[in-house]
């Protein structure tokens, strides 16, 4: 295996050479890392037109990945869901009517971003159970089929979140072959899963039977954060692949992060050699963590391998209470609201790690009254103008109380602040009020 970006910049460093070319650090440390911080000088390769170095650390990714092609963004897969939805754009047949694109509510923001920006209407799924989840969609392939079935007009693409903030996975094999059955392409913000590729059975969703997807690599490889892959899968059509760096220019700086690209590069070097099964460790570490922290008493939910989401109401506390019980402890968890917490692991956490997490579950009181939120459904988008035209609109801030019957302008956000509770161009209800309040939502941007 090679990590051509970094051999370069390594034989540049030791050539030192008289920087007269950007940035303007020339290499000298102030913050540590200078050195390595190039631009596109020659040799350096395009990531938009990348002919040398960079192109061949994305095409050994993509085969790492399965993937036809793999696309390098250093601008996280916030920039890599604008491209996918952004190819689709380009390659649909009927651009005599707006896009349209079928997706379950807990989409990143990225996602309506692409929408403002493309003006794509979304047709958004339920899943047949009522959900009480903002972060997880809970929907099935009948969902997605259901769906397709009632749609006026054909959509142009579905759209998915696999796994979830919370750590649920959707059948993407079902929902691939509902998918391909009506042609109609799947796309799968993967953000949270480029690892669930190099499991002993890879979960990945390019494996399962997605179009293209987004792997942000750093959030569970060992790459530097804005890391991310835009992967094609080599059964979708052959124009995606031919359309996708010119598509994803569109959105992206023309200064990519070199330290990313190498970072990026690094990564491809490590998935292809020991990781697999240094994987294979951690999710059983992972998975014996999990058997101690309910020896505890502590409840779990999720699907995810490497993710510990903990349902911190069982035993007593808003998840936010329990994170601070934790960092007591000196553990820092990525996520906690209300109702749960989530930490992620991967081989770089040491045994030591779960040591302290282990500890830490036994030694946190459990208060005897138990903390149960009233559960408040999702409620059904109430559409009442575009969301591109509601985004520019002119609008207004008001408080969420005093919102009731007025539209949303900018998209109201949960979860890390990612998951939309209102969109653009919707009615806020009593029953979005209950769940902007729940989240600590005050204030909204109304037209
Ligand atoms: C589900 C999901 N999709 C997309 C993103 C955006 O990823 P990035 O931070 O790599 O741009 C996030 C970020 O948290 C996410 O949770």
């Amino acid at each position: 295996m090679s990590a051509p970006i970094n051999d370069f910049v390594k034989d540049y460093i030791r050539r030192d050479c008289a920087r007269f070319h950007m940035p303007g650090h020339k290499g000298v440390k102030l913050h540590g890392m200078e050195e390595a911080d190039i631009t596109e000088i020659k040799g350096a390769d395009y990531l938009f037109d990348a002919v040398g170095i960079i192109g061949e650390s994305e095409e050994q990714t993509a085969r790492a990945f399965g993937a036809k092609r793999t696309l390098y963004s250093t601008e996280g897969s916030s920039l890599c869901i604008k491209a996918m939805l952004g190819i689709i754009a380009r390659c649909r047949n009927d651009k005599s009517v707006k896009m349209l694109c079928a997706a379950p509510r807990n989409v990143h923001k990225a996602f309506i971003n692409a929408c403002i920006l493309l003006d794509i209407e979304v047709r958004w799924i339920y899943p047949d159970a009522e959900s009480c989840s903002i972060c997880s969609s809970g929907i099935t392939p009948s969902d997605i089929e259901r769906t397709l079935s009632e749609c006026e007009r054909k959509p142009d693409c579905v759209y998915i979140t696999s796994p979830d903030y919370p750590g649920n996975m959707c059948d993407i094999k079902g929902i691939s072959t509902v998918c391909r059955r009506e042609g109609v392409p799947l796309l799968c913000d993967n953000a949270h899963g480029a690892y669930l590729r190099f499991l002993e059975q890879s979960l990945h969703p390019i494996t399962l039977g997605a179009d293209m997807c987004c792997d942000s690599a750093h959030k569970t490889l060992p790459c530097y954060t804005g890391g991310a892959y835009l992967h094609i899968s080599p059964s979708a059509p052959e124009k995606f692949s031919r359309c996708a760096k010119d598509v994803m220019s569109l959105f992206a700086s023309t200064s990519p992060s070199y330290l990313i690209l190498q970072s990026l590069d690094l990564c491809s070097d490590y998935i292809c050699g020991n990781y697999p099964k240094e994987l294979a460790d951690t999710v059983k570490r992972t998975a014996l963590c999990k058997k101690r922290l309910e020896e505890c008493g502590w409840t779990l939910c999720g699907d995810e391998p490497c993710k510990i989401t903990v349902c911190a109401n069982t035993i007593g506390y808003e998840g936010g209470e329990l994170a601070e019980r934790l960092r007591a402890f000196g553990i820092e968890p990525e996520y906690s609201d209300f109702k749960y917490i989530v930490l992620m692991t991967s081989p770089f956490n040491r045994e030591e790690d779960y040591l302290r997490l282990e500890s830490a579950a036994r030694n946190i009181p459990q208060p005897r009254i138990r903390v149960c939120p009233e559960e408040l459904p999702v409620p059904r988008a109430r559409v009442r103008m575009g969301i591109r035209q509601a985004a520019f609109s002119d609008n207004e801030t008001v408080s969420v109380d005093n919102a009731l019957g007025r539209i949303c302008a900018s998209t109201a956000t949960c979860c890390q602040p990612s998951v939309p509770v209102v969109v653009s161009g919707e009615e806020i209800t009593a029953d979005v009020i209950k769940i902007l309040k729940r989240y600590s939502i005050c204030q909204i941007n109304v037209l």
